[in-house]
């Protein structure tokens, strides 16, 4: 009797946990809006659109506010990547992604001995690429803007010159940056104090570097008084940027990756960033198996998502590199055969180590911090934008005089073949450093249609982890039903083929399914701290209202109407 009242107990609770679950629904609007890393930003852009701007003029008052209101990672010093269809169905990508100095060589992080040397990549002015955000932005606002730029600027201007308010994340945030800032620097940053919650921070050189931006386009950025400043400071660190550099820089229409998964059509970022090639390799070698008939999370699911991951992560370390410097072979690593074959070393019974997965045999041919915005706007129009500084606050510079971070987005490259970087990943030739040369990143933004219409707008930050948080994202809806805001709430983890350990958020995975996975031969990584990106992402849902999910992990925010 006590067994059926414990059973009848338990189901009630399972019932409960279910309807719990299914009440985590998102900001829900009629028309538009703007998820990204924090409200402000994503407000700026809600009200652009609102005045009848579209997708495309909130991309550019969307990624100029984050550049003040979050600058561990929103910015002008770095780059990034877009992925757009508007409402006609048609598709492109924007390349705006930073690049090598003119003098840089593939030995530039090597001492004497061929050894990398330890922060050359990441800390300081040797590890800058040139920044393209700022031509990203009015490539952008070209080819597709139509309210004046000066309505577009002035927001995040005001922001900079008024202040912004400090969160407790960023407080903490800033906090643990001080010493690198202090370290690199030769003069006292704004972001150097103690900061709490509640503090404001002002950036008056940043909104006048922004007013330049604002009278003289892209040349505000790219030529006089910024250029000036820019090449000055780097220069006073002891890094290589030259004027040549800023005024050679352009940003690239490239055409997206895109295919299908099952009954979903999936547009993501081509080369120099891996993260649509590696989510094809992944959704196509999982495309043959009845996901849905897999529990959410179980020790199956990571089986399978890990091994997937893992034989991608491989071939990323092999053959990715910038598509203008080297020959990669993108229609054979998405093959479905090419794919099928390496899912035969796949066993329900144990663990393959990654000593053991090499990159695949093509035929033929020789080898976290970021943010991520999703808008959709009135007239059905779509953005996904991730950029980055590369690690939280770059390369801790700050241009002296012009108030804006410099990236470190250097460390991308391969240092040395086999070497890790900061995410851990390894490269090889592909991703060797060239002078003009663009650096691989993990950077995934993503569209994902139905039926010919939009269904998804997706990305996140994370480093080496965007790509599969991106993933376990379209699986959480396309497979598991779950709305957007549930689907960005689910725990994470993540496996990029070296090391081989399957990182996992804390919390977040029982000790049953840990157990069991380390019974088959995973290595489980687990810290407290950790947590796996911050997904920012639009669902259209069935009747047209959209759903945003935006990430509890940070103060992430959808704004709409
Ligand atoms: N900096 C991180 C990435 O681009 O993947």
């Amino acid at each position: 009797m006590k067994k059926i009242h414990l059973l009848i107990l338990c189901t009630l609770l399972s019932i409960l946990n279910a309807c719990k679950k299914e009440k985590t629904i998102g900001v829900i609007t009629e028309k538009a809006m703007v998820v990204s890393a924090r409200e402000e930003a994503s407000k700026i852009g809600s009200d652009i659109l609102q005045k009848g701007g579209n997708a495309y003029d909130a991309m550019v008052a969307t990624h100029l506010a984050l550049a003040v209101v979050y600058p561990v990672a929103g910015n002008i010093g770095g780059g990034g990547f877009m992925v757009y269809r508007n409402n006609d169905g048609t598709k492109g990508a924007l390349d705006f992604r930073e690049k090598a100095p003119i003098t840089a060589h593939k030995d530039m992080y090597l001492d004497s001995l061929g050894n990398v040397i330890e922060n050359k990549s990441t800390l300081g002015a040797h590890a800058v690429g040139i920044p393209g955000s700022v031509a990203g932005v009015f490539e952008v606002y070209d080819k597709f803007g139509s309210l004046p730029f000066t309505a577009l600027i002035q927001p995040a201007i005001d922001l900079a010159r008024n202040g912004i308010t400090i969160t407790k994340k960023q407080a903490n945030s800033l906090n643990n940056a001080t010493e690198r800032f202090e370290k690199v620097n030769t003069y006292k940053t704004v972001f150097d104090k103690k900061w709490t919650a509640g503090d404001i921070l002002k950036q008056e050189a940043l909104a006048q570097t922004l007013e330049r931006i604002r009278d003289f386009g892209k040349d505000g950025f790219y030529k006089g008084k910024t250029a000036d400043l820019f090449v000055k400071y780097v220069t006073e660190l002891g890094g290589i940027i030259t004027h040549e550099d800023l005024e050679k820089y352009q940003a690239i229409w490239r055409t997206p990756i895109s295919f299908n998964y099952k009954d979903y059509t999936i547009t993501s970022m081509t080369l120099p960033a891996s993260g649509g090639i590696c989510l094809a390799q992944m959704l196509k070698s999982i495309a043959p198996y009845d996901v849905s008939e897999i529990e959410h999370n179980s020790t199956q699911y990571v089986q399978l998502l890990t091994e997937v991951e893992r034989r991608s992560y491989a071939d990323r370390a092999n053959y990715l590199g910038d598509i203008d410097f080297v020959k990669v072979p993108i229609d054979s690593l998405t093959d479905q055969k090419y794919l099928n074959k390496r899912m035969e070393s796949f066993s329900w019974e144990k663990a393959t180590p990654s000593s053991e997965v090499s990159h695949g045999k093509i035929l033929g041919y020789e080898s976290d911090e970021t943010t991520h915005y999703s808008i959709v706007d009135q007239f059905g129009n779509a953005v996904a934008v991730t950029t980055t500084l590369n690690t939280g606050y770059g390369s801790k510079v700050v241009v002296k005089g012009a108030g804006f971070i410099l990236n470190n987005e250097m460390d991308d490259f391969s240092s040395k073949p086999g070497v890790p970087n900061v995410y851990g990943l390894v490269g090889s030739k592909a991703n060797a450093i060239a002078p003009e040369k663009r650096m691989l990143s993990s950077m995934t933004p993503t569209i994902v249609e139905k039926d010919g219409k939009l269904k998804m707008v997706i990305g996140t930050p994370g480093g080496s982890t965007i790509i599969t948080s991106v993933l376990q994202n379209i699986l959480n809806v396309v497979e598991y039903d779950m709305g957007m805001q549930a689907s960005v709430d689910q725990p994470r983890f993540h496996h990029q083929w070296l090391p081989d350990v399957i990182r996992m958020e804390p919390n977040g995975f029982t000790k049953q399914i840990k157990s069991k996975l380390e019974s088959l031969g995973y290595e489980i990584l687990e810290r407290n701290s950790l947590i796996i990106g911050r997904v920012d992402a639009i669902l259209v849902l069935p009747n047209g209202q959209l759903e945003g999910g935006a990430d509890k992990r940070g103060d992430d925010a959808a704004v709409g109407f």
